[in-house]
């Protein structure tokens, strides 16, 4: 992500549609996120921050992220969201995915990538069993959205399991 990508990355983190499945956080102004964002850390082991773009025009749609990668366990948390919506059943996020959790596999030598997803984020749990994410637990009662409170599903993938478009590791 370059610095000029921040207008878009705070609408995106402005977009109720968007954010629907996260956790609540605070409105933050443009231009401070703007500020912040410059400052923000180059790309590590700890934490691999990537844009999604089309390949057709290279407009940027999305982001993908691997954070808290431990070289003694192997592991790491991954967060995706497409934040432009009319992007949102092309594919896109479901390539995204598996592109950086081959990523984390073969450059990272991750053995574990997991996730928490909330239990109603059906397109999102759609996207992570395609792949061969499986479910191993849940936190009850950890998100409420619209007057309900939602489980936070936690998933992951082992090294090996990732499918490929032919449904192949
Ligand atoms: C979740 C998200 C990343 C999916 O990206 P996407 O580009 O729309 O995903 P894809 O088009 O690759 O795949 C979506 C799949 O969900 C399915 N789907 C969509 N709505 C669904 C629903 N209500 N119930 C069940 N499946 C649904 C689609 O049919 C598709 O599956 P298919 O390929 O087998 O037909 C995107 O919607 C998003 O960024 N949402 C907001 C942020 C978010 O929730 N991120 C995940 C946090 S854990």
């Amino acid at each position: 992500m370059e610095p000029s990508d921040a207008a878009a990355h705070h609408r995106w983190n402005h977009d109720p549609d968007v954010m629907r499945w996260f956790a609540h956080s605070y409105p933050v102004s443009a231009e401070r996120f703007a500020d912040e964002y410059a400052e923000r850390p180059k790309n590590s082991y700890e934490r691999v921050v990537l844009g999604i773009e089309t390949v057709v025009d290279g407009r940027l749609i999305g982001l993908v992220a691997l954070s808290g990668a431990e070289p003694e366990t192997g592991g790491a948390e991954l967060d995706i969201y497409i934040g432009e919506t009319d992007c949102w059943g092309h594919g896109y996020g479901t390539e995204a995915t598996r592109l950086i959790c081959r990523y984390g596999f073969a450059a990272m030598r991750l053995h574990r990538i997991q996730l928490w997803v909330a239990d109603a984020n059906a397109s999102a749990i759609r996207v992570y069993r395609k792949l061969g994410f499986v479910e191993e637990g849940r936190a009850r009662d950890t998100l409420r959205h619209d007057g309900r409170w939602h489980d936070m599903v936690l998933m992951s993938l082992l090294e090996g399991e990732l499918q490929d478009e032919d449904g192949m590791s």
